[in-house]
C-alpha cells in the first residue's frame, strides 16, 4: 500500500533511534529508510543493516565515511587549533554535520519527504543536525521525535520495542550515554551527572587509567605538512591509520582523558567527559610545531581565532560562510607548520621532548648566550625608550593627586 511518506532516519541501531523507526511508521504513515555512518567508532557496525530492516526499514544504509570524516573534518578543526572552552577537541560536534550531510544526500537520492533524528530536545546535537540539514537542503523538512514522542523514559520505550518485536541489544542497561566515532568518545548521564563525583572506572570506554599505565614512559614522532600529521615515528601512513595508530599508544598511557562542565548552546551547563587519545596527542604536538614556525602576531590572532572556531564547530556552524573564511585563514599560516614533534606519553600526560623544521624561526645566533650571539643588544635600548615612552608619559602626568601602585607601596614600607 501506498504510504502517506517517505522519511530518512539517522540511525544508530541504539534504542531511541530502532524506536524511532516504528514510532515514525505508525505516526506519520511512512515509509522509512536508514542512513547509518560510520565515522571509524570502535563498536562493529555489523549487523546494523539487518537489524534497520527486520524493524521495518524499506532500505537500510551503511556508509563508511571515516576517511571523509578525518580529512574533511578533523584535520581542519586541529589546523585551526578548534578545541571548545580550551579543552574539548569536539569528536562529537564534528561528527553531527557530516552525519547531516549523508542523511540529506540519501534523502534527495531516494526521493524523501524528510529527514529524522534521534537527539534529545536539550542538546548542542539537534542544532547541529537541523542547522546543517537547513543549509544543505532548505526545503527539507526535519523531524525530531524525541522532542515530540510521549515516552519519558528509557523503560517506556524498552516496554514500545518489546510490543512491537523492535529488536533491541541487551546493552540498553548502560548507565552512560555514548557517543563515538575515531576522534574520540563522549560520555554523560548517570553518576556523571554530579560534578563533584570523580568518574567511576567504568565510565570509560577505550584509555587505561593513568595509575595503571607502563611505568616506561614512550616516545613517539610526528611529521607534520602544511599543518596535517603526515607520519608517525618516520612511517608515512594513511590519515586514517594514523589516527587510530595513536588513539592505541595514547590509550595505553591513559593519555586524552577530559573531564568538562561545558556551556551547551541551548543556555545549560552539563558535565560531560571524554576520551580523545590521538585528538590530544595531535593537538598538542600541533601547536608545538606551530610555536616552532609561526611568527609571533599570526601566532597570537590564530590562537584567537581558534576559540571562534570551536565555538563554530561546538554551535552547529559547520556549514557558513564563517567557517570557509576562517579556513582560508587558517590555511595561510599553514603554509610553513611543516617539521616533527616528538612528544613522551607517561601515565596519561603528554610533554614536549623536541621539535624541528626546515622552516623553524628559532634562531639558534639570536637566542644563544655565547659568544656566537648576533643579536644586537646595544639596539635595545632604543626600542625600550620608545616603546614604553606612552606608559612613562601618563604616569609623568598622573603622579600627583593620584595613587599610583607604587604610592601605595611606598606608603605600606614607611608605615611600618
Ligand atoms: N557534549 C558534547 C557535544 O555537545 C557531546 C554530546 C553527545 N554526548 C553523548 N554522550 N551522547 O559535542
Amino acid at each position: 500500500m501506498k504510504k502517506n511518506m517517505k522519511i530518512a532516519v539517522a540511525y544508530s541501531g541504539g534504542l531511541d533511534t530502532s524506536v524511532m523507526i516504528k514510532w515514525l511508521m505508525e505516526k506519520y504513515d511512512a515509509e522509512i529508510i536508514t542512513v547509518t555512518g560510520n565515522l571509524g567508532q570502535t563498536k562493529e557496525l555489523n549487523g546494523v543493516e539487518e537489524k534497520a530492516l527486520k524493524t521495518g526499514a524499506t532500505k537500510a544504509f551503511v556508509l563508511d565515511t571515516t576517511k571523509e570524516f578525518v580529512e574533511h573534518y578533523v584535520f581542519p578543526a586541529l589546523r585551526a587549533g578548534a578545541l571548545y572552552e580550551h579543552v574539548y577537541p569536539m569528536a562529537t560536534s564534528l561528527g553531527r554535520p557530516l552525519l547531516a550531510k549523508l542523511l540529506v544526500e540519501t534523502a534527495l537520492q531516494e526521493n524523501a519527504d524528510a529527514v529524522a533524528h534521534g537527539c534529545t530536545g536539550k542538546g548542542n546535537d539537534q542544532v547541529r543536525f537541523e542547522v546543517s540539514v537547513a543549509a544543505l537542503a532548505p526545503h527539507l523538512r526535519v523531524i525530531a521525535p524525541l522532542r515530540e514522542w510521549e515516552f519519558t523514559s528509557r523503560e517506556e520505550e524498552i516496554a514500545y520495542a518489546k510490543k512491537h518485536n523492535i529488536p533491541v541489544a541487551a546493552t540498553v542497561s548502560s548507565p552512560y550515554s555514548i557517543d563515538e566515532n575515531i576522534w574520540g568518545t563522549s560520555i554523560e548521564c548517570g553518576v556523571l551527572e554530579d560534578p563533584m563525583v570523580e568518574p567511576p572506572a567504568d565510565a570509560y570506554q577505550r584509555t587505561v587509567a593513568p595509575e595503571a599505565a607502563p611505568d616506561t614512559p614512550e616516545y613517539v614522532s610526528i611529521e607534520f605538512e602544511a599543518g596535517v600529521p603526515t607520519a608517525v615515528d618516520g612511517r608515512h601512513m594513511d590519515s586514517v591509520e594514523l589516527i587510530h595508530l595513536l588513539n592505541e599508544i595514547g590509550s595505553a598511557h591513559g593519555v586524552g582523558r577530559i573531564d568538562l562542565v561545558e556551556n551547551r548552546l541551548v543556555g545549560i551547563k552539563s558535565r560531560e567527559i571524554y576520551e580523545a587519545p590521538a585528538a590530544t596527542i595531535l593537538h598538542f604536538a600541533h601547536t608545538e610545531l606551530e610555536r616552532l614556525t609561526l611568527d609571533k602576531p599570526t601566532f597570537d590572532l590564530k590562537n584567537e581565532l581558534a576559540q571562534k572556531y570551536a565555538n563554530l564547530v561546538y554551535n552547529g556552524l559547520w556549514f557558513s560562510p564563517l567557517r570557509n573564511a576562517l579556513d582560508a585563514f587558517v590555511d595561510v599560516t599553514q603554509r610553513n607548520v611543516t617539521g616533527t614533534v616528538t612528544v613522551k606519553l607517561f601515565k596519561g600526560a603528554v610533554v614536549i621532548a623536541g621539535r624541528a623544521s626546515e622552516r623553524s624561526l628559532y634562531s639558534p645566533a639570536l637566542a644563544t648566550y655565547t659568544k656566537e650571539d648576533s643579536f644586537d643588544h646595544a639596539a635595545s635600548a632604543g626600542f625600550i625608550k620608545i616603546y614604553g615612552l606612552p606608559v612613562k608619559t601618563y604616569h609623568q602626568v598622573n603622579r600627583n593627586g593620584v595613587h599610583t601602585h607604587i604610592d601605595e607601596l611606598i606608603k605600606a614600607d614607611s608605615s611600618e
